[in-house]
């Protein structure tokens, strides 16, 4: 889509549709800027409107340029939230649906935030919002997608610019993300999966390589090639990389996506009905790493970052490991697998071990891990995690901070070592289940083992997919976490100035 910024008045902007976020407070006084603009068409309207978050109504203007306009309720004006601002340029995206709008235009409203904030809210709320997924109907319904957006503002050009870009990029590398989370999964296998990482990589301008399974052998990756042994397709482990000149970091950043193209549970089967009808969407940590990559080398990130993802499906073929197998790790390790459910901290567990190798700054992961984390906290926010090195709490803060800021909301869960005593095997190092008590967090605390640098576990098992859609997260793969992990980045190269 065009994203474009325009200081032109209201009344001339000339559009299929104009979004109107409004607040309380401009509704009880009269609208008065939009009487003027469009004429009585507002006055006979506004009895219809109080101005609050989630009010909508279509107004057929009587003077002024725009074919239609779109009031959004906002609510009292010193309580608006960038959330807040998603969601109604979401509910005018629907309305353009709607009525066809090829060109649409949203004002930003007068804040007392910066005005970056807001356009930038408004263009993801109205792209994520409008986002469908549309591969397989054979059916073609008739549906006319917006082709250009204008935001249109008063003052601060400049700001608003930069926030509408920034708006344009992250969703649309949202969208990538949830593309890739609702594809079939016959097309997309590790192979299929590393292929559209590399065209993904050409497109934005990052680095890709994909090993192959001789060479996860080679790497001693016990842990994803017993997940992969019960199937059909071998496994790929892709390493994305971002290395611009400007690089504020010397050791990397290295996100870690858990990359399950399909979870069938392997011998430990899921049931099917409200289980394994949805493990499609058990690679949206993957997913989430590569819409990131995208958006940060879009952005010109001033960081050095880089993605590993493992990726393989859990299937109960033929040679599938069992319960009871053990198996070595790569970083030496010994597990014993009870539960070949438990498959995603297996090739986890090798990532963050390979990961050790570059001497990381920081680790994050993330992971679709437990059915716990969705049990715990539902789906509107993920479970936080992280290791006891020093800063702890000062990563936990400003991961809890980008999710705020983003919408891709997190919560923190304890990591006492108490938790250790679930995994403790009577044959190996580590067991790969830890019970029904705290499971998202026994997750993790496996995972803490093949660590030894500071490291952000996020499980997303919750947010990722959802069965109805709500606001701008539309139904199915939600692109959960690349939002996050770009607010967290730039915060982060913020700080580095
Ligand atoms: N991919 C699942 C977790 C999951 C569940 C993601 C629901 C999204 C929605 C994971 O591989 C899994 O099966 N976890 C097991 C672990 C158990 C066997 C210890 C679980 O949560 O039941
Ligand atoms: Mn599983
Ligand atoms: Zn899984």
């Amino acid at each position: 889509m065009k994203v474009s910024v325009s200081t032109i008045s209201l009344q001339e902007l000339d559009v299929d549709l104009l979004i109107v976020p409004v607040t309380v407070e401009a509704v009880a006084d009269g609208l008065e800027a939009l009487v003027a603009a469009f004429g009585a068409s507002i006055e006979r309207a506004r009895v219809d409107i109080k101005g609050e978050a989630g009010d909508v109504l279509l107004i057929y203007p009587d003077a002024g340029t725009a074919k239609r306009l779109v009031l959004t309720g906002i609510g009292d004006r010193s309580a608006v939230t960038s959330e807040i601002l998603r969601n109604a340029a979401a509910e005018g995206a629907r309305s353009a649906a709607k009525v066809r709008a090829e060109t649409v235009g949203i004002s930003v409203p007068d804040l007392d935030s910066d005005g970056d904030e807001a356009s930038q809210a408004l263009v993801e709320g109205f792209i994520l919002g409008g986002y469908r997924f549309d591969r397989y109907r054979t059916v073609e319904e008739e549906v006319v997608m917006a082709q250009r957006l204008v935001i249109q503002t008063t003052d601060q050009d400049k700001q608003v610019r930069r926030g509408a870009d920034r708006g344009r990029i992250v969703a649309e590398a949202v969208c990538s993300a949830r593309d890739l989370v609702n594809l079939s999964p016959d097309e997309k296998t590790p192979v299929l999966l590393s292929k559209a990482i590399e065209k993904s990589a050409k497109k934005h301008g990052y680095e890709v390589t994909v090993w192959n399974k001789a060479l996860i052998e080679e790497e001693g990756m016990g842990g994803l090639l017993a997940v992969n042994r019960g199937s059909q397709d071998p496994p790929t482990f892709s390493v994305l990389e971002w290395h611009p000149e400007h690089a504020r970091n010397s050791r990397p950043i290295i996100l870690v996506g858990k990359g399950v193209v399909f979870d069938t549970g392997g011998l430990s089967l899921k049931p099917t009905k409200g289980s394994m009808d949805s493990m499609k969407s058990d690679m949206a940590g993957a997913a989430a790493v590569i819409g990131a990559m995208e958006a940060i080398a879009k952005l010109e990130l001033p960081l050095y970052v880089i993605g590993l993802i493992p990726a393989t499906d859990n299937r109960p073929g033929e040679k599938a490991y069992v319960p009871g197998d053990v198996i070595r790790m790569h970083s030496g390790k010994t597990v014993e697998v009870l539960n070949t459910d438990a498959e995603g901290r297996m090739i986890l567990a090798d990532a963050l071990s390979y990961a050790t190798s570059f001497y990381p700054e920081l680790v994050i992961d993330l992971a679709t891990l437990t059915g716990a984390a969705v049990i715990a906290l539902g789906d509107i926010v993920a479970a936080v995690m992280t290791n006891e090195e020093k800063g702890a709490a000062e990563r936990l803060s400003a991961m809890t901070a980008a999710g705020e800021a983003s919408g891709d909301r997190v919560h923190p869960l304890p990591m006492f070592d108490e938790y250790n005593e679930q995994i403790k095997s009577t044959v190996a190092d580590l067991k790969n289940v830890g019970g029904r008590e705290a499971g998202s967090i026994t997750a993790a605390k496996f995972l803490e083992h093949f660590v030894d640098y500071p490291w952000i576990h996020l499980d997303i098992a919750g947010p990722s997919f959802l069965e109805k859609s709500r606001g701008y997260r539309t139904v199915g793969g939600t692109g959960f976490g690349v939002r996050l992990l770009v607010r967290f980045l730039q915060d982060m190269a913020e700080k580095k100035r």
